[in-house]
């Protein structure tokens, strides 16, 4: 199965226009799930009970939870509510929030939380910049390492890695990273993985890439060995997201 997320950070402005691209998307998830696609939305937390609804292949997510499930957490986001909401994925430690304050150490205990509130956990790693001692390389491993800690092998089935180097998100980045730097950093992102979990597990984790992702470099990740795509401002456009779900199919040998 590919993963094609959209990251709809704090957007649209408006629940009809977040109505109107769920409608969309909504149309092609059937074919998408039967072709090995599974897309999901992530909107904002204020709009998941107006867009989750169990009907379609389209399943909903949200963009970050709170460290634990208890009921006195002024303006946290609890994981138990979102998914009594019907959200099924967790987004946790992705850049934004991690230039808000999220340590590996808080991201290692969200992940636990959403795990075992029953989420499929999408835990974000990147270098903030590249320099010519390839030192971005031990930057990954150390976000992996640490926010991994103490993660149970046994959760490994609920757990998804997105690559996204920080220098490659949003509209202030030059360029989306290349098909090559993913698969450099896909390599170790394994090996590192393979150190602290069974191997077997290990290697099943899915791992996607993030950053600057639009429907033209779109296959070009998924062809060198991306299982899936985490999208900003493309998955806010609607005919680009379909089509970027829609590149990711499988066509059906003959
Ligand atoms: P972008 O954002 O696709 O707009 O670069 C990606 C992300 O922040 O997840």
């Amino acid at each position: 199965m590919k993963y094609i997320i959209g990251n709809w950070k704090t957007n649209p402005n408006t629940l009809s226009e977040a109505k109107e691209i769920v409608k969309e998307v909504k149309r092609v998830a059937n074919k998408a799930v039967l072709g090995g696609v599974q897309p999901i939305i992530c909107p904002p937390n204020v709009y998941l009970s107006s867009l989750a609804t169990n009907t379609t292949k389209l399943v909903f997510g949200v963009q970050d939870v709170w460290l634990n499930n208890d009921n006195s957490e002024t303006g946290a986001n609890s994981a138990l509510l979102s998914k009594n909401l019907g959200a099924q994925v967790a987004i946790i430690g992705h850049s934004e929030a991690r230039a808000r304050g999220d340590t590996n150490e808080v991201i290692s205990k969200k992940l636990l939380n959403a795990v075992k509130t029953g989420f499929t956990a999408v835990l974000c790693v990147g270098e903030i910049s590249r320099d010519s001692k390839a030192t971005y390389y031990s930057e990954v491993a150390t976000q992996l390492r640490e926010s991994l800690e103490g993660f149970p092998a046994s959760k490994l089935v609920s757990l998804i890695i997105a690559y996204e180097p920080v220098w490659a998100i949003g509209d202030k980045a030059k360029s989306a990273a290349s098909p090559t730097d993913f698969y450099e950093m896909a390599m170790l992102m394994r090996r590192t993985l393979t150190e602290q979990f069974p191997k077997d597990k290990a290697f099943n984790i899915p791992l996607l890439y993030g950053g600057s992702v639009d429907k033209k470099n779109a296959k070009s990740f998924l062809d060198i060995g991306a299982d899936g795509l985490l999208i900003g401002r493309s998955s806010l456009k609607t005919k680009d997201f379909v089509e970027i779900i829609d590149c990711a199919i499988t066509p059906k040998k003959k």
